[in-house]
């Protein structure tokens, strides 16, 4: 049996990524694929409960070193026990975010040299890395917009419009650096606009990583 593919979908708040995935997730198992769905932070029971301290605004203050070890943590148990086992038993594995958001969020953002990122990256992940990622790309204040329609605001998205610039413009750069990689997306088009592109993107990943 062959390895499933690994992609991850990456973006600022708000500019589509749970409402896409669910579409790239739909034409992948029409194309026959056994897809699991998962997120980060999060995707394990540990995991999840890792992202409850993270998004929550009970700790305003926690120091940005604390956020990405977190952030790491749950990381590890998420590749252990869901995404390496998935991937070995044939299954695809989508994921809501990952290291990417890691670089955009606690380097861009939050001004984190990338230097202890990447080390945290290699010790967890080892050269364990997406197949592809879909980033949604629109100016934060779109997805900024949307969430705010959308209900109440986790610790993230109380940030200012500046560190969504930030976070923009780094996951612009690891998609210009890694093109092979990364499908770049005009999220700020409508709604089914955006799908029918994701969907181009799902047909073109279907036969396999790297194909
Ligand atoms: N292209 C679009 N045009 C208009 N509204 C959209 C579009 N894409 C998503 N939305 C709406 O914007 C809101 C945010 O979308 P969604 O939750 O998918 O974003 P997200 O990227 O997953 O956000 P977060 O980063 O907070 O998880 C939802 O209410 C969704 O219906
Ligand atoms: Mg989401």
């Amino acid at each position: 049996m062959s390895r499933g593919c690994f992609i991850t979908v990456e973006g600022v708040e708000g500019v589509g990524k749970s409402t896409q995935i669910e579409a790239l997730v739909e034409r992948l198992r029409a194309h026959g694929h056994r897809v699991v769905l998962t997120r980060e932070p999060g995707g394990t029971e540990l995991g999840e409960a890792i992202r409850a301290l993270l998004l929550s605004d009970r700790y305003p203050a926690m120091h940005p070193d604390t956020e990405l070890l977190l952030m790491f943590a749950a990381r590890s148990e998420h590749l252990h026990r869901r995404i390496l086992p998935a991937l070995e038993a044939g299954e695809w594995v989508v994921c809501d975010r990952f290291t990417d958001a890691s670089y955009a969020y606690q380097g861009g953002g939050r001004g984190m040299p990338l230097a202890r990122i990447e080390a945290l990256e290699r010790w967890t992940l080892g050269d364990f890395r997406p197949d592809a990622t879909l980033l949604l790309d629109a100016p934060p204040e779109v997805g900024l917009a949307r969430a705010r329609a959308r209900g109440p605001q986790d610790r993230f998205e109380q940030e200012a419009q500046a560190f969504f610039e930030r976070v923009r413009a780094v996951y612009l750069q690891r998609a210009k650096a890694e093109p092979e990689r990364f499908r770049v997306i005009d999220a700020s088009r409508p709604l089914e606009v955006v799908r029918a592109e994701v969907e181009a993107v799902a047909d073109a990943l279907a036969g396999g990583c790297g194909a």
